[in-house]
């Protein structure tokens, strides 16, 4: 199985940003993914549901949004109207994590949980049945251009093999620090999506890493 690539806007030109989307779309990119911060969970303020919903009519490409936000259940029915796919909340974010989970399923979009770097994989015990996608933070969320913390892969491959041994269709998706020294381990240890961002767009030849990564198989 090859991988999926979603390019990470928080690296690219946020004043042309729908060029940016055409952009890593003619270069083969998957998914896009918007990460949004509140300046609350993380102490950087980046885009809302207008900036995805304004993107929305540019591109076809699946788009998740990746909520770095505190009590994210308050957040999600913008995100719905704004046209994304699959909306992803931190677990640390929220104490009613199972509710908030329902509530995206419930208004008919994707659902997925991010996993901070300590944060550990027992917490999806009880809502595999929710999850259309984990998120694994290989960096702490906050910003762009951090580098890969290595200790996350056994919680990458931890979390592989529930998918597996559950026989569910769960993407796991891993986020921060990815690029293509990097992504190697990480798609052995069983990720299904990369999301790049400074990789992609402020590296020297970094269209083309997205054609690279795709072609990595587990
Ligand atoms: C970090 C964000 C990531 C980040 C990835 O808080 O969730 O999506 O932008 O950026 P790079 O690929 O530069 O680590
Ligand atoms: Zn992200």
């Amino acid at each position: 199985m090859t991988t999926k690539v979603a390019p990470s806007l928080l690296s690219a030109d946020f004043g042309r940003l729908h060029e940016e989307v055409k952009r890593v779309e003619e270069h083969g990119a998957d998914w896009i993914h918007l990460d949004v911060m509140d300046g609350h969970f993380v102490p950087a303020i980046t885009v809302g549901p207008a900036v995805a919903g304004s993107l929305r009519p540019y591109t076809k490409l699946f788009m998740d949004a990746h909520l770095m936000v505190s009590e994210p259940e308050d957040h999600i029915e913008p995100f719905v109207e704004a046209g994304v796919d699959l909306i992803t909340i931190q677990a640390e974010a929220t104490a009613h994590l199972d509710r908030a989970l329902r509530k995206i399923k419930d208004l008919g979009v994707k659902a997925g949980v991010a996993l901070n770097p300590a944060t550990p994989p027992g917490i999806l015990e009880y809502i595999w049945p929710l999850l259309d996608l984990v998120l694994v933070m290989s960096v702490n969320p906050g910003a762009g251009g951090q580098k890969f913390i290595p200790e996350v892969l056994p919680k990458v491959s931890c979390i592989a093999e529930q998918v597996k041994t559950r026989q569910l269709k769960t993407e796991i998706q891993v986020d921060g620090g990815v690029n293509g020294e990097t992504a190697k381990d990480i798609v052995r240890a069983g990720a299904t999506v990369l999301v790049a961002g400074s990789a992609i767009f402020k590296a020297e030849n970094g269209m083309s890493l997205i054609g690279e990564l795709k072609k990595l198989c587990r």
